[in-house]
């Protein structure tokens, strides 16, 4: 083909492309018109068609599902008002169940319990209420699919029938026994109960090497919360005796109850706690920032947590980022108010108890351990309160540098890294080469009386890693001066 006809053929088969173009535009445009334009005239049509006949008969038959409901209603409230004076206190709970939340309303059926003078259903509607009232908990109950009739039901249970049981030393029901949505707890010594949900995903929380943490809810009349349940899946025997002797202590974390039961021939041993919403301090650190007066309040209060333990001659042998407790509630750093605890009794100790094993780590977590640590069998009671202060200061390091200590290395702590006096004497040059400078500078300038409260606070914690463990200070010094070091620091902000 010649190159004047190979340009012809383009030339023709490019106009009829153009046309095509053309031609499917103009019946796009042409649709849309159309479609507009119908549009248009419905939208002219629909509100005459309503407003005539359609909203008379939307409006009738409103009315009409209205009464049927409201007959509904009415009986039901009066097959609970007939089963309330029966004290048929198992059937009114499968009937609020049913109904409350489905077409019955909390305020109707306190209204027949009056009418019943039925002091534990009025207590029960009570609780119910709360939890509907706070809109968190309500967020909780919704996101674990737990109804408001279930909660009325569960709460009718707990005011009228768990006593009874209770007397009878039943602790521990499960839902297969009582017939409830899940299953309850109740602790004699604090007379606390205990909504448990049991295997609920939504109500996970954390594990460990020794419990599973799922959330659990604390009865209230009033004030109903959300707690931790931490379920032990391998026996600690201290860690009960311990949790009971710090319950209610500054600086531990919140211990609500502690509970034994036993289930098909399994004993079960159970920590109630507050829950920390943040979480472990160890997932808290690296998310979020603090201010300095923060810190120094987190350090004061972990400092007293220590010594809380330590005046009781227990030493806690696992102290860690991951085994404190925080609570950041939203604000900005420096306006929030933290809560944070010294948590995981797992591995206490009485010191003059015989029973420690020297076998076992001083710390739980290899990291933590101190220099002296190495040499397990020259450990001497007053060693482990040491080497709690030195795990703590490598906590307080962490906090206040926001980095890990340059010595958190396996190398030091692990048999692979050498010999025990290599390991030792790799150790102890590491954590001198980090610290030892700064805190002599620092203390020629307190010396002089020239340091700042910020520099008082990085000095009190050089010293908890001391390599030397004769120089680190106790719980009960490092206690007061951190208390010191504090109130310069707010008094500041
Ligand atoms: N009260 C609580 N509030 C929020 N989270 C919690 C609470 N108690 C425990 N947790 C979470 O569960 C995890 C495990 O708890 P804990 O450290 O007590 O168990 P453990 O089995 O003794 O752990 P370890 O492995 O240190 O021995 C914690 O690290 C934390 O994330
Ligand atoms: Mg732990």
């Amino acid at each position: 083909m010649s190159y004047k006809m190979f340009r012809e053929r383009f030339i023709v088969k490019l106009k009829m492309l153009v046309k095509c173009t053309i031609f499917a535009t103009g019946i796009l445009i042409a649709g849309f018109a159309n479609f507009s334009v119908l549009n248009a005239l419905e939208e002219q049509e629909e509100p005459q068609h309503i407003d005539l006949k359609t909203q008379r008969r939307q409006a009738l038959l409103l009315e009409q599902q209205r009464q049927q409901a409201e007959i509904k209603s009415r009986a039901q409230l009066l097959q609970i008002q007939k089963a309330l004076s029966r004290n048929d206190y198992a059937l009114t709970g499968a009937l609020l169940k049913e109904t409350v939340g489905k077409g019955l309303t909390i305020a109707q059926v306190r209204k027949v319990a009056k009418k019943c003078n039925s002091k534990s259903l009025l207590r029960a509607l009570d609780a119910t209420k709360a939890i509907v009232e706070d809109k968190e908990l309500n967020k909780e109950r919704i996101r674990i699919h737990f109804t408001r009739g279930e909660f009325l039901q569960i709460a009718l249970f707990i005011e009228n029938d768990l006593p009874w049981h209770v007397q009878r030393g039943r602790q521990y029901l499960c839902k297969k026994q009582t017939n409830l949505p899940c299953d309850l707890e109740y602790d004699p010594q604090t007379k606390k109960a205990f909504i448990v949900f049991n295997q609920h995903p939504h109500t996970y929380v954390g594990a460990g090497s020794n419990k599973i943490v799922s959330k659990a809810m604390l009865y209230d009349q009033k004030r109903p919360k959300m707690v931790a349940r931490a379920l032990q899946t391998e026996k600690k025997k201290n860690e009960m005796l311990v949790s009971q002797a710090l319950r209610g202590s500054p600086g531990v974390f919140e211990i609500i109850a502690c509970t034994k039961y036993e289930q098909s021939g399994e004993k079960y041993r159970t920590i109630y706690s507050k829950l920390y919403k943040t979480g472990s301090f160890y997932d808290a650190l690296h998310k979020h920032q603090f201010s300095l007066y923060e810190k120094a309040q987190m350090a004061l209060t972990l400092i007293i947590g220590v010594d809380e333990l330590h005046k009781r001659k227990f030493t806690h042998r696992d102290i860690s980022t991951r085994n404190c407790l925080i609570e950041i509630p939203p604000g900005l750093p420096g306006k929030r108010d933290i809560k944070i605890g010294l948590a995981d009794l797992g591995r206490s100790e009485h010191i003059f108890s015989g029973d420690i094993d020297l076998s076992k780590k001083v710390q739980g977590h290899s990291l933590y351990n101190p220099p002296e640590g190495i040499f397990r069998e020259d450990i001497k009671k007053k060693d482990f309160l040491r080497a709690d202060v030195f795990a703590m200061g490598c906590v307080l390091y962490e906090l206040f540098y926001g980095r890990l200590p340059g010595w958190h290395q396996d190398k030091y702590f692990r048999k692979v890294g050498g010999s025990e006096s290599k390991r030792y004497r790799g150790l102890m040059e590491k954590i001198k080469s980090e610290t030892r400078k700064q805190r002599n500078a620092l203390l020629a300038k307190k010396a002089s009386k020239a340091t700042t409260p910020q520099e008082d606070f990085e000095y009190l914690i050089l010293r908890m890693v001391h390599h030397n463990k004769l120089k680190r200070g106790n719980s009960g010094e490092l206690r007061w001066e951190m208390e010191q070091i504090f109130n310069k620091i707010r008094s500041q902000k």
